[in-house]
């Protein structure tokens, strides 16, 4: 279900107060040929305590009428250089529910590895059926093969 109005300003909120705050987080997203705003990519410390806590997490929603032009794969490999180059974090993780096979897909493109266990997201209600999760990882070491 779309977030209301009011979900989606105080989301924005957050977002810029974050990155006040650290001076990175989830940043949004611009094609460059029209300046048009098209959802967020960037950067987490999750807020709930998860399994492989503490950890800094890659994360990314766009517009539907965006997908399938390689926009997210694009930004979150600018944000994992930020990452795991100027912030010079050792790692970055990404989680989605099992099913969300776009969301895995932008992991695999960029070369994130899955761990093999699954985890329940508790915050993800037990009745929506989304709650078993995969994570995927991406060290600075792995990262820097990858770019070299
Ligand atoms: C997850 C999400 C960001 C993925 O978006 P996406 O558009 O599928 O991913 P990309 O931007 O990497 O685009 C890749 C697709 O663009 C295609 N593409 C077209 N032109 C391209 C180009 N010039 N360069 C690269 N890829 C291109 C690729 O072939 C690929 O197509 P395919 O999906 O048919 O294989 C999007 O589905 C979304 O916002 N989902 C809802 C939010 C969500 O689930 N977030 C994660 C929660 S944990």
């Amino acid at each position: 279900m779309p977030q209301s109005r009011f979900e989606s300003d105080a989301m924005a909120d957050k977002c810029e107060t974050l990155i006040a705050e650290r001076g990175w987080g989830f940043w949004a997203v611009e094609t460059k040929a029209t300046e048009e705003f098209i959802g967020f990519v960037g950067l987490h410390i999750p807020s709930t305590t998860l399994p492989f806590s503490p950890c800094v997490e890659i994360g990314w929603r766009l517009d539907r009428s965006y997908w399938g032009r390689g926009y997210a794969t694009e930004a979150a490999r600018t944000a994992l250089q930020v990452g795991l180059e100027r912030l010079a974090l050792k790692e970055i993780v990404s989680f989605t529910a099992i099913g969300n096979r776009r969301s895995r897909a932008v992991m695999e493109r960029l070369h994130m590895v899955r761990d093999e266990e699954t985890f329940d997201h508790p915050d993800v209600p037990e009745e929506s059926g989304l709650r078993e999760h995969c994570l995927y990882r991406i060290s600075r070491e792995n990262w820097k093969k990858d770019t070299a």
